[in-house]
């Protein structure tokens, strides 16, 4: 949802500001610009499409300069043009702003410049907020950290600015509110971003900025921060942390595109979020960040699940899990209508958020309204220092190291991992699983990063599959039980990168209505591993053949029945039932990712979308 960078110091800051914009990408890509200070005036460069098509822009421009500030966009308010593009100016110049974010009465105050004579040249919400800090400070006459405090007291919504003035050249004036903003602090130098990314290759030492703060980064004073819920205003202590993260980590490292590199990093990310968790005679599952809270998980009398997209499937899953090891009832819910469905809650309720970024705007509010109501509100996500970290009262981190692609792959077997580590552990200290059938459950999940290995050696193989389904216009996806998350999983990887309409279903609701989609043309993604339902499936399998459907089949290795039903089918590991989801989902990603490629579309930059969804 729009990335923002920011640059000064003694270096040139184009090259630093551009690669960041390229780091931040994923987050927005439909705009980008840059304002750089040169000679005690703004210069400005913007373009409509990628950061790639900024950079070819400015190749004939001058862009010398030491302070500067760049954004990419995924539009909110107006269009993706260079109007809209970000940065704004103030009407006279003096001023370049950049923001991440959405003013809610943006239209109230757009009104009231108006009739007070600014003439506005984009649609953005964005604008009104460079013209209203421009006529703070000149009204009043103070400093503009003062003007951008006061200016913001009058806004309502989420942001994260950064701001470029002529009057301080090397200043940066930096506010935050619901959208993530840190400072990395080199040697008389300061890297902006929404995230780490643009900032590791430089240092390793952060600040992460607290909604209602406001800084002033500038080379001539100590970083200075005041927060505008403090009436009083007084400086806070920059609270200095180390950046968990590092260059590797967020470079392709070989691979074509961030996704292929990250869906091959899944037996990777899954050891790493189970590392340090069982202990080493296998006997104790413990989650660190939620020892203090177990007591209240285990007296629980529900679970509310609330997360969006990827982390919503991740989120069924665990209602499987969770409810068959642990004997506790669980509510899945999609974060945006969660918050605002007047939910019924009670104090002995125990949220689970769920989120890769930790930034999902919807998933932060269904956080807050949980904590209003008293319940017990718990975080699994990816990114260490992210809002939702910071927000819920205990947690677990997903181990899956960045995610850059935009569709999501190594985090959502890294939460179902960490997920099905939280309820086996609840399960032992409850006693609601048997010590035969723990021991099992361990030492399969220990076994699956190696799975995974064998699937992903299947590639060439899914790479036919592909060559099929790209051609076909629409898809549907079934699955049953703990398999059925999967399904709806299998979907949303294919229509969010090749753009082919897809659907999930538990199977058995084919013939409530979806049977009816099906003809010759119809390509039926079955997941059939062995489980408790595998004979159902199997009918359901049929039914579909009766009407001409074309079987594409997961199965367990072994498999002669469905595989003897299908037109293609990839054989997977044997794995427990309770465990499937982290091994059928990865042909899955991998088929999805092919049919993309061939029909030539950016798996890792999908049209409309972005990584981060910080906006409602
Ligand atoms: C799909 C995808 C999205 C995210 C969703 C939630 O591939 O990536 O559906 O899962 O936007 O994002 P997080 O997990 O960051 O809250």
């Amino acid at each position: 949802m729009c990335g923002i960078v920011a640059y000064t110091g003694s270096n040139e800051a184009y090259p630093i500001l551009m690669k960041g914009l390229h780091r931040l990408e994923y987050r927005g890509y439909d705009s980008a610009g840059v304002a750089l200070m040169q000679s005690g005036s703004i210069t400005l460069y913007k373009k409509r499409g990628k950061v790639s098509d900024l950079e070819d822009y400015c190749l004939t421009k001058d862009t010398s300069a030491h302070a500067g500030i760049a954004h990419t966009r995924w539009a909110t308010h107006g269009e993706p043009n260079e109007q809209n593009a970000h940065p704004h100016l103030s009407e006279d110049h003096s001023l370049a702003l950049i923001h991440n974010g959405i003013i809610e009465n943006y239209l109230s105050l757009k009104k009231e410049l108006q009739n007070r004579g600014y003439v506005f040249q984009s649609d953005t919400d964005t604008e009104v907020l460079v013209h209203l800090i421009k006529e703070v400070q000149q009204k009043d006459n103070i400093p503009l950290d003062e003007a951008v405090m006061l200016a913001l007291s009058r806004v309502e919504g989420t942001y994260a600015l950064a701001i470029l003035s002529v009057d301080n050249p090397d200043q940066l004036i930096l506010a935050k509110k619901g959208s993530p903003l840190l400072i990395g602090v080199g040697d008389n130098e300061y890297f902006i971003g929404s995230d780490g990314a643009p900032i590791v290759e430089y240092t390793n030492k952060v600040v992460y900025l607290e909604d209602g703060d406001v800084a002033v980064v500038s080379l001539e004073n100590p970083l200075r921060i005041r927060n505008i819920r403090d009436e009083h205003a007084l400086l806070k202590n920059p609270h200095y942390q180390r950046l968990e993260m590092t260059l590797d980590q967020i470079e392709k490292g070989g691979f074509e595109t961030y996704m292929l590199k990250e869906i091959f990093e899944q037996p990777k990310s899954i050891r790493d979020s189970m590392r340090g968790r069982i202990n080493l005679k296998k006997e104790v599952v413990s989650l660190g960040g939620l020892i203090e809270y177990e007591q209240k998980m285990m007296n629980a009398k529900r679970f509310i699940i609330a997360a969006c997209g990827t982390s919503w499937h991740a989120g069924l899953v665990a209602e499987y899990l969770i409810e068959s090891l642990v004997r506790i009832p669980v509510e899945v819910e999609y974060a945006s209508e969660f918050r605002y469905r007047d939910p019924i809650l009670y104090e002995d309720d125990v949220l689970i958020a769920i989120s890769q970024s930790g930034e999902t705007a919807d998933t932060l509010a269904a956080v807050e309204l949980a904590k209003r109501h008293g319940a017990t509100v718990i975080g699994i996500c990816n990114v260490v220092g992210s809002t939702l970290a910071r927000e819920t009262m205990a947690g677990s981190y997903t181990h899956a190291g960045p995610e850059i692609g935009v569709a999501s792959t190594k985090a959502f077997t890294a939460q179902v991992t960490v997920l099905t580590l939280m309820a086996l552990s609840l399960a032992q200290r409850k006693g609601t699983i048997s010590k035969s059938m723990y021991h099992q459950l361990i030492n399969d999940l220990e076994s699956i990063p190696e799975k995974i290995e064998r699937i992903l050696a299947k590639e060439q193989h899914i790479q036919k599959i592909a060559q099929f389904v790209a051609t076909r216009p629409n898809a549907i996806f079934l699955g049953r039980g703990i398999n059925y998350p999967v399904a709806l999983e299998g979907a949303l990887k294919l229509k969010e990168i090749s753009y082919i309409h897809a659907e999930g279903y538990p199977a058995a609701e084919m013939k409530h209505g979806p049977i009816a989609l099906i003809d010759e043309h119809m390509p039926l993604i079955v997941i059939a591993t062995e489980q408790l339902t595998y004979d159902k499936i199997v009918s359901n399998i049929q039914e579909v053949i009766a009407r001409k459907g074309t079987i594409i089949s997961i199965v367990t290795e072994g498999d002669t029945t469905v595989k003897g039903m299908s037109k293609f089918c990839i054989e997977i590991p044997r794995t427990e039932e309770l465990l499937t989801p982290l091994v059928a989902s990865v042909p899955l990603q991998l088929l999805a990712y092919h049919v993309a490629l061939i029909r030539g579309c950016d798996v890792d930059k999908p049209r409309n979308l972005a990584k981060s969804v910080s906006v409602e």
